[in-house]
C-alpha cells in the first residue's frame, strides 16, 4: 500500500525532484498527491506537472497565516494525505496544522541542527567556517527547526571548497537522506520518545539473521 504524501516547496524543488525519481523507480513506496506551493514561480510545481502531480499554489501573500494554513488543511484534507513533506517549504507552521498532522510533518534542514535553524542554514555554516556539516530530517513542531531528529547526513568542507562546491555536495547528500527518511517513515519504523526518534530495524534483515 503506497501512503500519500504531499509535498511543499517554496522554490526551486530540487528535492522534490530526488522524491519523484525515487517514486518513479520504484524505490520509494508512495503516492504524491500533490505538490503545494505558497510561490506561484516556484520552479518546483513545474517539475511536478511535468510528471503529472497536481500542482498547487497556495499564495501566503496577503494573507493571515491561520487564513493560509486552513487552505492548505483543506487542500491536504480533501486529497486523503497521510505524509506532509517540507522540501524547501520557507515558512513556519502554525499550531493548527500541526495539531492536524501531528506527527506527520517532517522537514529537511541544510545544517546539522541544531545548529544554523532558520532559513539561510548553508550560508551560515559556511561563513561560521565550520569544517564539518549536513543536512537533518526531522518531525516539524512548532518551533523553528526544533522537533525531533529523524536522520542527519555529513557534508565535509574539503580544504579546496568553494561556498557553491560545498552547497551543491549538500544538496546532493540531502537528495538521498530526505527520501531515506521518508522510506523509514512509510514502512512504521519511526518511533517519537520525547526529543528521540527510534528507528525499528529492517525486518527484512532481521528476516535474513540466524
Ligand atoms: C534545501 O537546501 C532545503 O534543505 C532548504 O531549502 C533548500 C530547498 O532546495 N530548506 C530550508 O532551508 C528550510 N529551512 P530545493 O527547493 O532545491 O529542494
Amino acid at each position: 500500500m503506497k501512503t500519500p504524501v504531499a509535498v511543499l516547496i517554496s522554490g526551486s524543488g530540487s528535492n522534490l525532484q530526488a522524491i519523484i525519481d525515487q517514486t518513479e523507480a520504484g524505490t520509494l513506496p508512495i503516492n504524491i498527491c500533490c505538490v503545494i506551493s505558497n510561490k506561484a514561480d516556484a520552479f518546483g510545481l513545474e517539475r511536478a506537472r511535468k510528471h503529472g502531480i497536481a500542482a498547487v499554489c497556495i499564495t501566503s501573500k496577503g494573507k493571515a497565516r491561520e487564513e493560509h494554513e486552513r487552505e492548505i488543511v483543506d487542500e491536504l484534507d480533501a486529497r486523503g494525505v497521510e505524509l506532509v513533506v517540507l522540501a524547501g517549504y520557507m515558512r513556519l507552521l502554525g499550531h493548527d496544522l500541526l495539531e492536524r498532522y501531528k506527527g506527520r510533518v517532517i522537514n529537511i534542514h541544510p545544517a546539522l541542527l541544531p545548529s544554523f535553524p532558520g532559513s539561510h542554514g548553508y550560508e551560515d555554516a559556511w561563513n561560521y567556517g565550520v569544517k564539518v556539516s549536513g543536512c537533518t530530517v526531522h518531525f516539524v513542531d512548532e518551533g523553528c527547526d526544533t522537533g525531533p531528529i529523524i536522520l542527519q547526513g555529513v557534508n565535509p568542507v574539503e580544504p579546496d571548497d568553494t561556498f557553491e562546491s560545498f552547497r551543491q555536495r549538500g544538496l546532493s547528500i540531502e537528495h538521498k537522506v530526505l527520501p531515506e527518511a521518508i522510506r523509514l517513515y512509510c514502512a512504521g519504523r519511526l518511533r517519537i520518545e520525547g526529543r528521540r526518534v527510534m528507528i525499528a530495524p529492517d525486518p527484512a534483515e532481521s528476516a535474513g539473521e540466524v
